[in-house]
């Protein structure tokens, strides 16, 4: 099992999850749409950003920064803390215009539609950069122990902040969501499995 792999599992319930996001959006009744917004803003807090982007800041980049200073572009670790502090700052956004709006300042509405498009759009952008510039340029680098290493390390850290129940109830809720494509989520044994 490559890093890669395991991260790009992860970006599969993302990306779909970003995709009912953009779907709730487009809904023409704000009132209908706002408890899908909160759940989705809830799942992306807690799967997105301490699931997901605690693996790439806390174990990845250090690892990279250390083992292979030499061949990790500079460019693309800067531009990956940049990304997630710029995502991090457009949730937290997100939900301070959520509540305006679940308090009754309906006239928020379309500010919130287009906050979310930037987060939707900004984490897409996020996710390609580095499935097509970070991965295969780490792949190249990370021999197989450093890669099993990190595996580990990545199974270490979830464990820490989300059992396997709690993540079987993430993929389940990402499951359960409308979508506007057909790209599969991978079901909750698939997505445990990819990095155990
Ligand atoms: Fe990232
Ligand atoms: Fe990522």
């Amino acid at each position: 099992m490559r890093v890669a792999d395991v991260l790009e599992s992860e970006h599969r319930v993302i990306m779909s999850v970003l995709d009912s996001l953009e779907r709730t959006v487009g809904a023409t009744d704000p009132k209908l749409a706002l408890p899908t917004i909160r759940s989705i803003l809830e799942f992306l807090d807690f799967y997105l950003v301490q699931i997901h982007q605690s693996k790439e800041d806390e174990i990845l980049l250090p690892f990279l920064r250390d083992s292979h200073p030499e061949q990790l572009l500079y460019a693309s670790s800067q531009w990956l803390l940049h990304d997630h502090t710029e995502l991090i700052i457009l949730l937290e956004e997100s939900w301070r215009l959520l509540e305006r709006l679940e308090s009754g300042a309906i006239d928020r509405w379309r500010v919130l539609r287009s906050k979310l498009q930037d987060l939707v759009e900004k984490s897409r952008d996020h996710i390609r950069h580095e499935e097509l510039v970070l991965f295969p340029e780490m792949t190249e680098i990370l021999s197989h122990s450093e890669n099993s290493i990190l595996v580990v390390d990545f199974y270490r850290l979830e464990s820490e902040i989300c059992s396997a129940t709690r993540y079987a109830d993430l993929i389940t809720f990402a499951r359960s969501l409308p979508r506007r494509t057909a790209d599969p989520v991978p079901r909750a044994s698939e997505a445990l499995e990819s990095f155990r």
